[in-house]
């Protein structure tokens, strides 16, 4: 009879509404019906109706009725076999009996009432069964989870019970948990009996006490054991007496087919896929990843709709989750600000990549940067990596791959925090930290618990080259793992333990502005009272307004490019672009290494005005700026001119900042200098206390530059270049060659008329950096007329500028 419900006909053959799929004639039918698939599902529905039958819908009850108030009530009409509570969508329960009659007699009984409350009892309405046939991933499933969360996040009194409510509903179930544990333990056995001796270690987040429930399996394979039981084996004297293990295993084909300490890490992993795909059940969809940093098999395991990796060099990633493991022991705080963090960060999409590439932050560094912002609280919630390292015990000192690993194992040795702050302070405080924080300039260590200036890092690239070349001359020797230097890059966070790893070394740029601008969103909101207080009328408030993502509308068009916005344009360091005499300068200059590459931005900047865009210097006796007369400070003119000044800007004094140092001369003759400001007196030192300086007018001790313009070079440049490349060889993009936009510039100069009013504009150059990313901003000062005409000139510099900078500073030394 269901068959007939089941199978329709339709003009290509059969369909199975069952198992939504076609079948081309009869035969196929035939085989279809008595297939594993069709049988499982006839199977599962039939469950399903039966269970169906045997349950009521029940409604009515106070939400703090339990699951075993629940069973116990029903308990009297008949044996209970589950109950299914749900609070979030609505106060109801499914009470499903053993038997049918359990189910009936719960019906016919007209009063129920739990804690004094009527309960409505009705049928279990009958849904038909369906096959659910698109495969939900991870991200739509913690997706339908977190919309469940938005409503009781709501109900929930303060941000600290919301932040312990996001662990409670997204964490890994201990159920889930536990099933991981069976399919390593069933993973090991298959493993033994192919590597004799060998361990599969679990690490990363299903056991770093910061899974979440859709997370993935990240297993080790430890060949070091089976390696030396190969070795012995191969020893003609001690293969009688060792050739097999205790247990009675004996270097079984596999092992008489590689030998393992010749053999490459692939030739490895295609061994460990073989040997998953043929011999652990339930495991498909295996795969050589070869490419990836490190290389990996991964898999999928049907029952538990699970995806695994394997690796086989991965020591360390077991010994940093033993250490994650620590810190969440160390301090109970922990978990929910990298829960919340973590979701905060999915919402604005700035973490979660698939398998770690990409250019997004990967979970991993995401938990670091919680850690070492708490590492830098006041006082300390969690302690350093190096002062662990002196709590430890002998017995506790580890090196791997000649990194030092040490940590004590218990939290107990480890003196408690005594920082009490709660968790809606620090989550707020989180967001500061990073809201403000140098990424440009710096590299974050949590082995010392400090942001170590990124010039140490170029020293240490070039004693590595030194040491290169002199070991290249004497003979060939593998390098140390402490010889290699970490990649920089936008975001400089250190490995606790490999410290040649920049963990966040894949962000891309774009990813770590916009990591910053959310803090910076995030820190502005939780000072508001709709994150601190709870709405009485129902409304967002608290995590739940900090996790809305962005509509992308243009609410926050307006917010990035709004009419009245301020004319700045940002010109940010970028170690990788500097030329190498430059680098080593700055690595010179040390901790003042700002200054110097201030300086060196300035000079590019007068060059791009003055030389490229053909603006003149301002008359000295002019004053743009209302009350404040402003003539240049570094005066426009030459490159020779301005590294006359220079002299003076690398001497001066890096502790002043924007809005401070000495007071502004509103007499100084063009050409004369004031010292260059720095907001980088103490890049080491945590910045979670200072505020970002704000402020609207010329601010002393900056350089400023008074510049006229005669016409509109800003317009039409793309077709001048066009029709002058075609004229040359020079076929490079905008801003990337000095001459070509020079010739640009003369192009427009000579065949366009002027602009009915001279643009007379100041430029204020700042050095941001220290307590912010290092950058340097020029700030555009508008003439009294004009000024529709220079926000015009202002788009066209905030893209132009920077490039024609970069392309300057590399041609530079
Ligand atoms: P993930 O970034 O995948 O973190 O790194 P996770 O906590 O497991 O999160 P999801 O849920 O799977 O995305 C997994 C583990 O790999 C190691 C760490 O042990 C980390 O816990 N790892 C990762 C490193 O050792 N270095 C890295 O740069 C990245």
């Amino acid at each position: 009879m269901e068959l007939e419900v089941d199978i329709i006909t339709t003009p290509k053959g059969f369909h199975c509404n069952l198992c939504n799929t076609d079948v081309p004639n009869k035969p196929s039918l035939d085989e279809h019906v008595k297939g594993r698939k069709h049988k499982t599902l006839t199977d599962v529905r039939a469950t399903r109706k039966a269970q169906e039958e045997r349950s009521v819908f029940v409604s009515g009850f106070e939400k703090d009725v339990s699951q075993t108030q629940l069973t116990e009530y029903f308990q009297r009409f008949g044996d209970v076999a589950n109950v299914i509570i749900d609070k979030d969508k609505g106060v109801y329960a499914i009470v499903q009996f053993s038997e049918i009659e359990g189910q009936l007699t719960a019906l016919s009984q007209l009063v129920h009432e739990i804690n004094g409350r009527r309960l409505r009892v009705k049928p279990r309405e009958k849904k038909g069964f369906k096959l659910i046939n698109k495969k939900k991933t991870d991200f739509e499933n913690l997706q339908e989870v977190l919309e469940r969360l938005r409503p009781v996040l709501v109900q929930a009194e303060t941000v600290n019970e919301q932040m312990q409510c996001v662990v409670e509903r997204i964490q890994l179930s201990e159920n889930k948990r536990k099933a991981r544990e069976l399919l390593v333990q069933l993973i090991q056995e298959v493993f033994t009996e192919f590597f004799p001796d060998s361990q599969i270690l679990s690490f990363g987040s299903s056991v770093n006490t910061f899974g979440i429930h859709s997370c993935d399996l990240d297993l080790f394979l430890d060949l070091d054991n089976t390696k030396t039981f190969q070795a012995r084996a191969k020893c003609p004297t001690e293969l009688v007496a060792e050739a097999s293990s205790d247990d009675g295993r004996s270097e079984d084909s596999i092992l008489s087919d590689i030998d393992l300490s010749t053999a490459s890490p692939a030739e490895l992993l295609e061994l460990v896929a073989a040997i998953l795909k043929k011999c652990v059940p339930g495991v498909n969809k295996v795969q050589v990843v070869a490419s990836a940093r490190l290389p990996v098999v991964k898999f999928h395991y049907h029952q538990l709709d699970l995806q695994g990796d394997i690796s086989i060099n991965n020591r360390l990633a077991v010994r940093n989750t033993r250490f994650l493991q620590l810190c969440s022991g160390l301090d109970a705080r922990l978990r929910p600000l990298v829960y919340t963090i973590r979701y905060w960060a999915r919402q604005k999409q700035l973490a979660g990549n698939v398998g770690g590439a990409g250019p997004l932050l990967n979970n991993y560094a995401l938990t670091l940067l919680v850690i070492f912002f708490l590492q830098n609280s006041d006082p300390p919630v969690l302690p350093t990596v190096d002062q662990l390292k002196d709590m430890a015990c002998e017995e506790e000192e580890c090196v791997i791959e000649g990194w030092d690993c040490t940590f004590p194992s218990q939290a107990i040795a480890v003196p408690p925090s005594k920082n009490e702050q709660d968790l809606c302070v620090l989550l707020a405080a989180f967001f500061s930290f990073y809201a403000t924080f140098d990424f440009a300039g710096n590299v974050i260590s949590l082995r010392e618990g400090r942001a170590l200036p990124i010039t140490s890092f170029l020293s240490q690239a070039r004693e590595e080259t030194q040491e290169e070349e002199e070991d290249a001359m004497e003979e060939e020797q593998p390098r140390q793992p402490h010889n290699q230097t970490p990649k920089l890059g936008p975001l400089n966070l250190l490995d606790p333990f490999e410290l040649s790893h920049n963990v966040a070394g894949n962000l891309s740029e774009r990813s770590q502005h916009n990591f910053q601008r959310e803090c910076q969103e995030a820190e502005k909101y939780c000072r508001s009272l709709q994150y601190l207080r709870k709405s009485t009328k129902g409304k967002p408030w608290g995590l739940v307004r900090l996790f809305t993502p962005h509509s992308d509308g243009p609410n926050r068009k307006k917010q990035d490019g709004s009419a009245d916005k301020e004319m700045s344009v940002s010109i940010p360091f970028k170690l990788a672009l500097l030329p190498e005499g430059l680098r080593n300068q700055l690595q010179q200059a040390g901790d003042g290494f700002r200054p110097l590459w201030f300086q060196r931005v300035c000079v590019a900047v007068v060059q791009v005005f003055q030389n490229v865009l053909k603006c003149s210097p301002g008359s000295s006796t002019e004053s743009v700026l209302s009350g404040d007369p402003c003539h240049a400070d570094v005066a426009p003119g030459s490159c020779d001119s301005m590294e006359a000044t220079s002299e003076e800007l690398n001497t001066s004094n890096d502790s002043g900042v924007a809005g401070q140092g000495s007071p502004r001369s509103g007499t100084a003759p063009a050409g004369s200098k004031r010292p260059l400001s720095s907001e980088s007196s103490d890049a080491s030192s945590p910045p979670q206390e200072k505020k970002p300086r704000l402020g609207s007018g010329p601010k002393p001790g900056a350089p400023c530059w008074t510049w006229t313009q005669t016409h509109a070079v800003w317009a039409g440049r793309r077709k001048v270049r066009r029709e002058l490349i075609k004229e040359t060889v020079d076929s490079r993009p905008e801003g990337s060659s000095t001459a070509l936009e020079t010739q640009v510039t003369d192009h427009i100069v000579e065949k366009e008329p002027q602009v009915k009013v001279p643009l007379v504009f100041t430029v204020q150059a700042r050095l941001v950096g220290g307590t912010q990313s290092t950058k340097v901003l020029l700030k555009i000062h508008p003439p009294s007329e004009g000024k529709e005409l220079l926000r015009d000139f202002f788009h066209f510099l905030e893209i132009f500028l920077p490039k024609m900078v970069d392309t300057l500073m590399e041609k530079s030394m």
